[in-house]
């Protein structure tokens, strides 16, 4: 099978001289074949020389003018080319041995097939000659071309030692059957399943980064599954395994909380991409399992699980090496306020409950709106229908109550401040309890929201507290 006329990057053509003229064989090797193959699109390009790799790459460097810079890594034997928005590695072919409490391989130079070897999977061991003399001739030695076409994940060694070798591979092949929607070999899987406890030697960033990867995913229940029926969850993230599972008491069960979450996992990838908004999702439910309780005239009750579960939210992202920034605090806002609108979808709420939500979730409103239509799960479609119905209503409640009072992004008319001046009083536990009262009142539409009624109202409530005005 021949590519040249795919091959249609500039970066091409000069590799293909500079190889032929340093009589080096180069190869165009891994994720970009792959991706060239699938029709995704991909940025980094793997050049492979039989030889120096820095050595092509400087040449390439010079033929391009000096005009992009070359970045050498020695120690690695390595060299980048940024061209435009192009990432351009370089390498020599090698040959790798592991030891078995490290992914870092000792390495040695080594011929084309030597370099497929050491890769993950078939699909990402294809090459791309970029010599005169074969020009776009694909190089496929395991037959990746096919697993393509049967959407399989394959190791093109023994995957014993493919994994075992680089543990980070078990999370790389669910990763891509999750991405590509493709199935992980039979051997392969069992593998995975076998050498799992391996994941501990590699990195939590590293980890995450894949995790992250399964979750924007079309269909992320795909590696979560596959995760947790490998084995490798229960390393990675204790925390979603808990939910897994149904009690049975008194004929009375729950449902399975994993499988419910994954659901709305799913779901809510239909409406959005962010990565939050997802991981919003999986943490949702993530306290039910220490909260759970029999109560035998109701059943099995999950009290306060969104609390408990905004409250584990900071553990888990610190657990998983992800920021521990405002990311996280809207993940814990979300998992937070996930079953308020449920409450407001009932008929008869008050305008200051729904005034007190918008005043809550902020701009977040609507990805907490995704949240909740997401969490519908039910399998009797007619449920369903009445539940979306009624968030509609809630929707239309809150963009009325909205268009109103404008409490979004609302701050009180006076706050603390304010309140130091009028008193003259420092700072401290009285000025927030006065601040609160007012901010309360102007919620439950006790007072209105106007400067005027706030500072009377703070003024009773000073009163209260035996402060009186300045005179
Ligand atoms: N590779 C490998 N084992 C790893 C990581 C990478 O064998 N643990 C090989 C594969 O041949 C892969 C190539 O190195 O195709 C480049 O790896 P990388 O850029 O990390 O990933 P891609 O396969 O290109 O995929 P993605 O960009 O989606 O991560």
């Amino acid at each position: 099978m021949n590519f040249q006329s795919k091959l249609t990057h500039p970066v091409f053509k000069i590799v293909s001289a500079c190889a032929d003229e340093m009589q080096v064989p180069a190869y165009v090797i891994g994720g970009w074949v792959r991706d060239l193959i699938l029709n995704r699109p991909c940025k980094d390009i793997d050049i492979v020389a039989i030889g120096s790799g820095i050595e092509l790459a400087e040449r390439v460097s010079k033929k391009l003018g000096n005009q992009y810079h070359v970045n050498i890594y020695k120690n690695f034997g390595t060299a980048q080319i940024a061209y435009d928005d192009y990432d351009v590695e370089f390498v020599g072919a090698r040959k790798e041995s592991y030891r078995s409490d490290s992914r870092k391989p000792a390495v040695e130079n080594g011929t084309l097939e030597d370099d497929q070897n050491r890769r993950d999977f078939t699909i990402n061991a294809l090459a791309i000659s970029l010599n005169a003399a074969n020009y776009g001739e694909l190089l496929d030695p395991f037959n990746g071309l096919k697993d393509m076409e049967d959407q399989i994940i394959r190791t093109p060694l023994d995957p014993d030692i493919t994994y075992s070798d680089d543990p980070l591979r078990m999370m790389r092949a669910i990763r891509f059957a999750t991405q590509l929607d493709y199935v992980i070999e039979e051997e392969s899987l069992a593998s995975i399943t076998k050498n799992k406890e391996r994941i501990k030697i590699i990195s939590k960033e590293r980890i995450s980064d894949e995790m992250n990867k399964i979750i924007l995913a079309k269909k992320p229940s795909i590696g979560f599954k596959l995760l947790f029926d490998t084995g490798i969850l229960h390393y990675i993230f204790p925390e979603m395994v808990a939910l897994h599972g149904v009690e049975v008491r008194n004929g009375k069960s729950h449902k399975d909380n994993f499988y419910h979450t994954l659901e709305v996992l799913d779901n809510i990838c239909k409406t959005t991409d962010d990565l939050w908004l997802r991981w919003a999702a999986i943490l949702h439910d993530i306290a039910k399992p220490p909260t759970k309780r029999f109560e035998p005239n109701h059943g099995w009750t999950f009290h306060g699980h969104e609390d408990k579960g905004a409250r584990m939210v900071p553990k888990i992202f610190a657990d998983l090496k992800l920021p521990l920034n405002e990311k996280m605090k809207y993940v814990q806002k979300l998992v937070l306020l996930h079953l308020r609108p449920i409450v407001l979808a009932k008929s008869e709420v008050s305008d200051s409950a729904v005034r007190r939500l918008l005043f809550e979730a902020g701009d977040d409103i609507d990805d907490l709106m995704k949240l909740c239509e997401a969490d519908i799960t039910s399998k009797n479609e007619y449920k369903v229908q009445k539940y979306l119905k009624n968030f509609e209503l809630v929707r239309q409640k809150l963009k009325d109550i909205e268009e109103k009072d404008n409490i979004r992004n609302w701050q009180p008319p006076i706050g603390g401040e304010d309140i130091m001046k009028a008193f003259n009083i420092p700072a401290g536990r009285e000025v927030g309890l006065i601040k609160n009262a007012i901010r309360e009142a102007i919620l439950d539409g006790i007072i209105k929201n106007d400067y005027d009624e706030a500072f009377q109202f703070m003024v009773a409530e000073a009163e209260k507290l035996g402060i009186k005005i300045k005179e």
